[in-house]
């Protein structure tokens, strides 16, 4: 963007410069001074308040966006599927998780997972791999779905079978329905004496969920995440139903993900970033939201460093300046100085929304004095 000092903003306006500088401070900037520097668009904020329509470069070309989506995505490679478990209060979503996690290979190959990071990759035979998010209500969802964006490929809806549809359950399927995301039902506890799969099955059907036995097309599966019954049957079936879904992402160009947690450990700031197209690296420049990292590096669930991060994994990234939000878009930048003019980019914006509102409201304050 152009820059220009408040003194010559304040000759280009024809103001004198002692009323220029209190009808900024009116205007809500603080403790400005001429010899201060404004951006481009801040100066044409303010132009536009002394009746001029000025015409601004808007800087689009100094932000970071996402791609746009490939022409041919059925040419792409396949990515794994991303999923999560949602349910009722104590319906053995933990549970279940657990035991995923203890099957993960990762798990297996490095003593354990050692550390939470939001999601881990567990791989199947055949060299398939999914990846369970494991921060189901997350805010940083909530998040992430404003923004139209469905981090989650599939839902994996869990009902015990000794207490059936419940109110979270159909909160669930609300969540998934809104999300246009497809769900596999897991019917848990079947290893308990008070288990009804019928009812189940029946409260679903009753609640709109077209399930195979009553001729729809969601999958159901009966699971014990305490003695591990079906739980084979149900990576299988995430992986049919992926399959189905055809998930395919870049595996080069410029990395995009989503910021599932953030967090500050000893080694420094760090978040998690479920990697959705490109593959992240070492050593890259990104920027999630107005903050930006060069990858220091690259950690899975294990705390094991790796040197890549393709699509459809999540992975700790280290290095970043401040923290970034959880729910925010992370973008790579082709280098160092395209990460900060993204970032300077935003921030701009960011105080230009901030000026527009205190402008707004001192118009009000205004409004209602008179
Ligand atoms: P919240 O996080 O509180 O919503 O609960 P949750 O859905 O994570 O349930 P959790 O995994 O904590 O399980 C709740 C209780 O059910 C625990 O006491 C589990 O041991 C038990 N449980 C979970 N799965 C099974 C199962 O398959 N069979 C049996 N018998 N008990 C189970
Ligand atoms: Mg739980």
């Amino acid at each position: 963007p152009e820059y220009i000092s408040v003194s010559n903003l304040a000759i280009a306006l024809g103001q004198k410069i002692d009323i220029f500088l209190s009808q900024l401070e009116e205007l809500g900037f603080e403790d400005v001074g001429k010899e201060n520097i404004l951006t481009g668009e801040t100066a044409a904020l303010v132009a536009q308040e002394y009746g001029f329509e000025p015409t601004v470069d808007t800087g689009e070309e100094e932000d970071l966006k996402a791609r746009p989506a490939a022409a041919d995505p059925s040419s792409l490679p396949l990515r794994p599927p991303v999923v999560t478990i949602m349910g009722h209060v104590d319906h053995g979503k933990t549970t279940l998780l657990d035991y995923l996690r203890k099957s993960s290979t990762v798990a297996q190959e490095h003593g354990g997972i050692t550390q939470h990071i939001g999601a881990f990759s567990v791989s199947l035979s055949g060299g398939k791999q999914i990846t369970f998010l494991d921060t189901p209500g997350h805010a940083a969802f909530l998040s992430m779905r404003q923004r139209g964006a469905n981090v989650t490929d599939m839902v994996i809806l869990v009902v015990a079978a000794d207490d059936s549809v419940m109110p979270q359950t159909l909160e669930a399927l609300k969540h998934a329905r809104a999300a246009k995301v497809p769900i596999i039902v897991a019917i848990n506890k079947v290893d308990r004496p008070e288990a009804n799969v019928d009812r189940v099955k029946s409260d679903l059907a009753t609640n709109g969920v077209e399930i195979e036995d009553y001729g729809g097309d969601v999958q159901v599966v009966c699971v014990s995440g305490k003695t591990g019954q079906g739980m084979a049957d149900l990576e299988e079936n995430i992986l049919l139903l992926a399959e189905m879904l055809d998930i395919r992402a870049e595996t080069d160009g410029m990395a995009e993900g989503w910021v599932l947690e953030s967090t500050i450990k000893p080694l420094g700031r760090v978040a998690t970033v479920l990697i959705k197209r490109g593959t992240l690296r070492p050593g890259d420049f990104i920027v999630a939201g107005r903050v930006h990292a060069k990858v220091r590096s690259l950690r899975n669930e294990a705390g094991v460093e790796i040197d890549e991060a393709p699509p459809g994994t999540a992975v700790e990234v280290l290095g970043w300046k401040e923290p970034p939000d959880a729910g925010d878009l992370v973008v790579q930048a082709p280098d160092e100085s395209k990460a900060k003019a993204a970032v300077h980019y935003r921030q701009e914006l960011h105080d230009r929304g901030e000026i527009i509102s205190q402008m707004a409201q001192q118009e009000q304050d205004r409004q209602k004095r008179d």
